[in-house]
């Protein structure tokens, strides 16, 4: 049996883990983290997050081989492999600011792993980190004198939220890093072996540490790049007339560039993708490369243009003025089938919305509550509505903002009905039948696509 301990019981501690465990059920997890409340969830019928089925893995799991605590000290004494997937969020502070990753939380776990070792540790990178964090982890960690020896191994984890077990359960790959010294090879060893109960070896790569450590990164960038491109051609098919579902299928059966990722939308949200390319801009700089920095900033500045172009289209439509009329935010979790909001475009939708005196009601199946907190600034503006009929009823507009499968199932006859007209419907996601709901009478606007419109002078209008 081995110990292994996962410290930050957030999205990737708190799904990864219960999956580890079940394909590994003679050694034993323990998932820590210093927010109290977190692991009082965890432990409960009431899981922090909404992750499909990862509530039953974690029934199977816990209490068997899989424990939640706050005690991080002991269980750090105990265990022989730590992974570490505390919070790395961009600076807001000092040097870098607005950039560069923030090492904080990553630097005292470091420290209160060795403060608390009295045996060797495998130590694994779990989170997204700056290319070389590796190396100052290795000096802290091999810093002590009594002769303990840490590998330090980075496990970079590329699942989505939304689709986190399936991810885990059939990953594309499993990147492990570490050192080519003798003991770093049979540490990564010991990380495929506990991967290879269940992952195919051709899909578990080793590399060098500096190379998982920038392929992680580096994966974000072009994912969210593939969405900042398509979300460009969006703002030229809106003025010509061609139709971006049409364009994204042509390129796409081009296996070189492939399908996936091509979905135009309001723009790209969560955690990951804002803060990882910003630390990528950040090293570019950092190492002297001006040029590569200002080519991924632009994929970042390319996103933050689709959501304010997305709300000033909404307030053109609607005769230039939204001041004191109601619109229903459809969804507010950054994609579908998670309750996550961090870096939610429809954030960005809202604000620009409210700053222009519109009346906001935000509905959404599972993330009202984190949205509540993200908005909390501007309490009393808002209102919060779990039903989306009641959300749009009285309503002048409609924004589809998270893709949640729900949406295109609704009655948007009785919504039409039960809104003050013309009515609006703005859709972020592409989602809807737009002929259908143009035929109910609303006017649409899709993205990348010619608006549905009775109204004149509102762009191009189909014949
Ligand atoms: P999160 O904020 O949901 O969770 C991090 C947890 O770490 C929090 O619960 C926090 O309380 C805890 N923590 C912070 N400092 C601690 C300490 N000293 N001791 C114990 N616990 C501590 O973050 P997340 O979304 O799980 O992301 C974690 C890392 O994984 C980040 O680097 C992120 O970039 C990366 N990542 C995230 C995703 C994702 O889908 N969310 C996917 C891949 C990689
Ligand atoms: C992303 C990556 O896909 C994961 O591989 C990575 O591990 C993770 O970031 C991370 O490092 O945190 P995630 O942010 O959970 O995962 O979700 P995605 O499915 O990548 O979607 C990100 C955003 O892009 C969402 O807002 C989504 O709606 C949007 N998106 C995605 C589009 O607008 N169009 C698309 O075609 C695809």
């Amino acid at each position: 049996m081995t110990n292994i301990l996962c410290i930050g019981a957030g999205y990737v501690g708190g799904s990864t883990m219960p999956i580890l465990a079940s394909h590994c059920p003679e050694d034993r997890f323990v998932v820590v983290d210093i927010n109290e409340a977190r692991i009082a969830a965890w432990q409960s019928d009431q899981l922090p997050i909404y992750e499909p089925g990862l509530e039953e893995i974690v029934r199977q799991t816990r209490g068997k081989n899989l424990f939640f605590s706050t005690e991080i000290n002991r269980h750090i004494a105990e265990a022989e492999i730590i992974f570490v997937s505390v919070n790395t969020p961009t600076k807001t502070f000092g040097h870098g600011a607005g950039r560069a990753a923030d090492l904080q939380y990553w630097e005292k776990t470091a420290r209160q792993i060795l403060e608390n070792s009295t045996s060797s540790k495998i130590v694994v990178e779990k989170s997204t980190l700056p290319v070389r964090t590796a190396e100052a982890m290795e000096r802290i960690l091999n810093s002590n004198g009594n002769g303990l020896h840490f590998d330090v191994l980075s496990n970079p984890e590329f699942l989505a939220e939304g689709t986190a077990v399936s991810d885990m359960q059939s990953p594309s790959r499993v990147l492990i890093g570490g050192r080519e010294t003798e003991s770093g090879r049979m540490a990564v060893g010991k990380l495929v072996d506990l991967y290879a109960r269940w992952v195919p070896l051709e899909r578990i790569i080793t590399t060098n540490l500096w190379s998982s450590e920038l392929s992680k990164l580096v994966a974000n960038a072009f994912l969210a790049q593939r969405i900042s491109s398509i979300n460009s051609i969006s703002a030229l098919c809106e003025k010509t007339e061609a139709d971006i579902s049409e364009v994204a299928n042509a390129i796409g059966l081009d296996q070189r560039i492939g399908r996936r990722f091509l979905q135009a939308s309001v723009g790209f949200g969560g955690s990951c993708f804002k803060k990882d390319i910003l630390n990528l801009v950040y090293l570019c700089e950092h190492y002297g490369l001006p040029e590569v920095a200002r080519y991924w900033e632009q994929v970042v500045l390319m996103n933050e243009y689709q959501e304010a172009r997305f709300a000033a289209n909404m307030v053109a439509s609607m005769f230039n003025t939204v001041a004191g009329k109601r619109i229903a935010l459809f969804g507010v979790a950054f994609k579908a089938n998670t309750s996550d909001t961090r870096e939610s475009p429809a954030l960005a939708v809202c604000r620009a919305l409210l700053d222009e005196r519109a009346d906001i009601v935000i509905t959404d199946p599972y993330a009202l509550e984190n949205a509540c907190q993200d908005l909390k600034d501007l309490e009393g503006r808002i209102t919060y509505e779990i039903d989306p009929y009641a959300a749009s009823s009285n309503a002048h507009a409609i924004a589809i903002l998270t893709e949640w499968s729900q949406y295109a199932q609704l009655d948007y006859q009785r919504i039409h009905q039960s809104m003050v007209k013309p009515a609006f419907l703005f859709d972020g996601r592409n989602l809807l039948d737009h002929q259908k709901l143009y035929q109910l009478g609303f006017n649409v606007y899709p993205i990348g696509k010619p608006p549905l419109t009775r109204l004149v002078n509102h762009g191009l209008t189909p014949a």
